[in-house]
């Protein structure tokens, strides 16, 4: 009997050690501080009492994109921040409008999983995987076609058909975040020091100096 209970014992502190973890961060950082009085909450927002819940509390409408912008193409996010509903559900989508020829330029989710559909026209679209191999892995999507980008991965989509793209990204967070490559790498305010850019990218002065110089536009 005895062995038994030690055995439930060592199990149930095993158990808890190996399902035991942190939460997911759902904002970029949290920094602690000593006096609750001057903090935010976190992780997440504040809950609602449920019985004043309202069918708007869970509704949110989505309109097409205005695509009028040197990328041509647009990001409409549907967030925690859009319909408060989702707050710790872990999900959220985008729908993204393309022009013709329309980019939406290398990014990355850092808390987020993309599943993206096409509803209307046809996409180049791509990831990167980790260093070492920094593999490029491509497809043409068709309407219908489904296509997934892993958490944390560079990432784009080109609409390099002849009309209109419109797509549909479901998102694994509810508050994924957006980290535009250009925007941060060359548009950060303020800016990197030019000699972490010049050796970054191991080209010199000028081009870096054009490149922190041009408007970096935000679809989102
Ligand atoms: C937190 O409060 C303690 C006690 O007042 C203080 O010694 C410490 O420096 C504080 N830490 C920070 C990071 O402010
Ligand atoms: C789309 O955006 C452009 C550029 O900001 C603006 O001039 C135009 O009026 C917008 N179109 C619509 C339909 O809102």
């Amino acid at each position: 009997m005895k062995s038994i209970y030690l055995f439930f014992t060592a199990f149930l502190a095993l158990a808890s050690c190996a399902f035991a973890f942190d939460p997911s961060p759902l904002q970029d950082f949290c920094v602690a501080i000593n006096d609750t009085k001057t903090g935010v909450f976190v992780n997440g927002k504040f809950c609602k009492n449920p019985k004043l819940a309202t069918p708007n509390d869970f509704f949110f409408s989505v309109k097409e994109g205005n695509t009028s912008n040197p990328l041509g193409s647009k990001v409409t996010p549907v967030t925690v921040n859009d319909i408060l509903g989702l707050n710790t559900l872990g999900i959220s989508l985008a729908r993204i409008d393309f022009a013709s020829r329309g980019l939406n330029p290398p990014h990355t989710h850092p808390r987020a999983t993309e599943i993206l559909i096409v509803l209307e026209g046809t996409l180049y679209v791509g990831f990167v995987t980790s260093n070492p191999e920094n593999r490029l892995i491509t497809k043409v999507l068709n309407k219908g076609d489904v296509f997934v980008f892993p958490i944390g991965l560079i990432h784009f989509q080109l609409n390099v058909g002849y009309g209109n793209a419109v797509a549909i990204a479901g998102l694994s967070s509810q508050n994924p975040g957006v980290i535009t490559i250009a925007n941060a790498v060359f548009g950060s305010n303020p800016k990197i020091s030019s000699e972490v850019l010049t050796k970054a990218f191991q080209v010199d002065n000028n081009i870096v100096d054009n490149l922190q110089k041009q408007f970096w536009v935000d679809n989102n």
